[in-house]
């Protein structure tokens, strides 16, 4: 559970990046933060990670009041929960299998549990058959999901994620939001930093949307179909033919305004 109240924060430098926050989230949601560059996302995200503390206001984590605790038990409240970054931070030098194990070998978990443990979990994510590559053998979103399987072999409650699709295709963010999803189906409640407009939409559910250091809108929205409905397609469309003056046709075919084809010879010449 998190749960932020009156929560306000005030750079050193004098930049108010939280005005009075008040959010809770239960135990089993998911919730995507949204906002524009700037707006104190990352800066909700560092609070709850207690990299940094509220200026005014009580933040609470998986039942830990992060004002009150103390920097011993730092360490203890950090293993409830999992994180995943944009920059996936893998460890280069080490394998798949090892960067995953390294989590439990520092908290001295039993190497007969992190021998079963973490093949389940990279099994979970998928890359079973990438257990012994290193991190540049991989894609952007295979090492996203190495970092996925990461968080999760902890068996957090809670999974925190800061644009985990930042630096990945657009088609493999869907990939990523499905597998926090089905991680979610299992009782871990995820919260999403994204700037990805189309795949909130897609997914719907709970979304937060931070502007300004202020919660502007936090609602349940239901998601959209991967066939986008007849008048998001008539709009996508007009914007598409704004934008360039083509015409873009359901099956993808373009047409130009004069109604040709992108590139079609209209005076029986060649344009090279
Ligand atoms: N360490 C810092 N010291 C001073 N000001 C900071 C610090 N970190 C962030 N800020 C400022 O606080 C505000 C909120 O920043 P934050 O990083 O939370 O935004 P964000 O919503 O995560 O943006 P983005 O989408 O670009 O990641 C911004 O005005 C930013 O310049
Ligand atoms: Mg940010």
């Amino acid at each position: 559970m998190v749960e932020l109240q009156n929560v306000s924060v005030t750079y050193s430098s004098g930049v108010d990046a939280l005005n009075n926050v008040s959010l809770k989230i239960n135990d089993g949601d998911f919730a995507f933060v949204v906002g524009s560059s700037g707006a104190g996302k990352s800066t909700m995200i560092k609070l709850l990670l207690k990299e940094i503390d509220a200026t005014s206001g009580v933040v609470t984590v998986n039942g830990y009041n992060l004002g009150k605790l103390k920097k011993r038990k730092i360490p203890e409240f950090r293993r409830t929960l999992g994180f995943v970054f944009q920059d996936f931070r893998l460890i280069p030098s080490m394998t798949v299998y090892e960067n995953i194990a390294f989590v439990l070998r520092v908290i001295d978990a039993p190497l007969k549990y992190i021998r079963k443990r973490v093949p389940y979990v990279i099994s979970l994510v998928g890359l079973h058959s990438k257990t012994n590559s290193y991190p540049d053998e991989l894609s952007g979103g295979e090492k996203q999901r190495v970092a996925i399987a990461r968080a999760l072999v902890n068996d957090p409650q809670l999974i925190i994620a800061d644009e985990p699709t930042g630096n990945i295709d657009p088609e493999l963010s869907y990939e990523i939001v499905e597998l926090l999803k089905g991680i979610n189906d299992q009782g871990t409640t995820i919260l999403m930093v994204t700037h990805e407009h189309d795949l909130v939409r897609h997914f719907g559910g709970r979304i937060i949307n931070i502007t300004g250091g202020e919660i502007v809108f936090d609602e349940v929205i239901s998601g959209v179909d991967e066939v986008l409905p007849e008048e998001e397609l008539a709009q996508a469309m007009a914007e598409a033919a704004a934008d360039t003056g083509n015409i873009v046709l359901p099956d993808q075919r373009i047409i130009t305004p004069d109604g040709g084809y992108p590139g079609a010879d209209r005076n029986g010449g060649s344009e090279q």
